[in-house]
């Protein structure tokens, strides 16, 4: 049987609660379904490990998670630790050290889920939002001039290579065409960010005439953001860059209803480094420790490993049970307006996977 080697970081916060809880959901599967046997190690690494250690993760961190079929990651950052130290140390340093450069960040409204808009017209919310993930905004550079002196001033580097925006953009094409969707839209805020917005556009429109069958479209984020409001239908791929994305998936999640609701998918499409799959929330310290957050997207993020790891009976039992839970609103967390317990809501997606593999 095949043996899957899964890197497990709970990490901080509500990270620890929901990973911790969440992995049942593999065990239910692996002794349901023949598909794949699961090797879970779990990794302490994140601020705690920082207050005691002095770094997020060991030297040769990255060097233990090299091998891995897959690393699955609750959330990063908890106060006592500066957020950009505990990112800047572990987050970002494996989604640009194994190349994990597609964001993956679907937005769908699950049956069950509530959506604060008013949808009208039988209009379904099921799109995709593309982020680039290894540069740009996030590229990490930039310097500090005149520290302390009346010129004080600090630069912020976003870094758009060629290889970088065109992988992306390509990427976006290539998902399109293969789901058969009919079109891809462009973040950009070419108006007023001059350089980087605006090369961004020129390779976007160099990439969409080898697309011709798809419908291709630059949108301003900003009016993007609102459209995501007044339209969320219209959409079906959405590329975005490192910033740009982020923030549109926050804002995607709570058109769902919660930003506990979204996962993503940090992968490496040549499957040369091990991908990562995490939810798009964060620690949340104001509810961590409770038992309450909502494990939705990180169970949603596993199915989108088992897809990654081509393992699609397990990910589609586990997208029905995911699925049938919110549809029926048994289990459902405080976020969702409900009373449930993170342990209680994997408890019923693991007894739902049990139904529904029984012969
Ligand atoms: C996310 C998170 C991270 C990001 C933070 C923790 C740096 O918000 O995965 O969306 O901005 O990428
Ligand atoms: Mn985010």
């Amino acid at each position: 049987m095949r043996k899957i080697i899964i890197k497990a970081i709970p990490g901080d916060g509500v990270g620890i609660e929901v990973l911790g809880e969440s992995l049942r959901v593999l065990s239910t599967l692996e002794q349901c379904h023949a598909g794949a046997r699961f090797e879970v190690d779990t990794l302490d690494w994140g601020c705690g490990y920082y207050l005691r250690h002095g770094s997020m993760m060991p030297p040769d961190g990255l060097e233990v998670l090299k091998d891995c079929d897959s690393i699955l990651l609750g959330a990063i950052g908890f106060p006592g630790v500066p957020d950009h130290v505990s990112v800047g140390g572990l987050l970002l340093p494996i989604r640009r050290e194994f190349d994990q450069y597609v964001n993956i960040r679907p937005v769908k409204l699950l049956d069950g889920l509530d959506s604060p808009l008013k949808l009208t017209g039988g209009h379904a919310i099921d799109f995709v939002v593309l982020r680039e993930n290894s540069e740009g905004e996030y590229c990490g550079r930039g310097s500090i001039r005149n520290e302390g002196g009346p010129d004080e001033a600090v630069v912020q580097e976003s870094w758009f290579t060629r290889t970088g925006v065109s992988r992306i953009i390509r990427y976006a094409f290539e998902y399109a065409a293969a789901q058969d969707l009919g079109s891809v839209v462009s973040a950009t805020k070419s108006n007023a960010l001059n350089y980087s917005m605006v090369y961004w556009d020129k390779i976007f429109d160099e990439i969409r005439h080898e697309y011709p069958q798809i419908h291709a479209r630059s949108i301003y984020v900003d009016a993007l953001a609102g459209f995501f409001v007044l339209k969320p239908h219209e959409f079906e791929v959405v590329v975005a860059s490192n910033l740009f994305g982020d923030i549109l998936t926050d804002l995607g999640s709570a058109l769902l209803g919660s930003i506990g609701i979204s996962p993503s998918a940090n992968i490496n499409p040549e499957k040369r480094y091990p991908s990562m799959f995490e939810p798009i929330h964060g620690s949340a310290p104001d509810i961590a420790g409770t038992g309450v957050a909502n494990p939705v997207g990180m169970i949603w993020s596993m199915a989108m490993m088992l897809k990654h790891l081509e393992l699609p009976e397990m990910e589609q039992l586990l997208m029905q049970a995911l699925g049938d839970v919110l549809g029926t609103r048994q289990a459902r967390t405080p976020d969702l307006g409900g009373t449930s317990t993170t342990k209680e809501v994997v408890d019923e997606v693991c007894t739902r996977i049990e139904v529904l593999a029984r012969p």
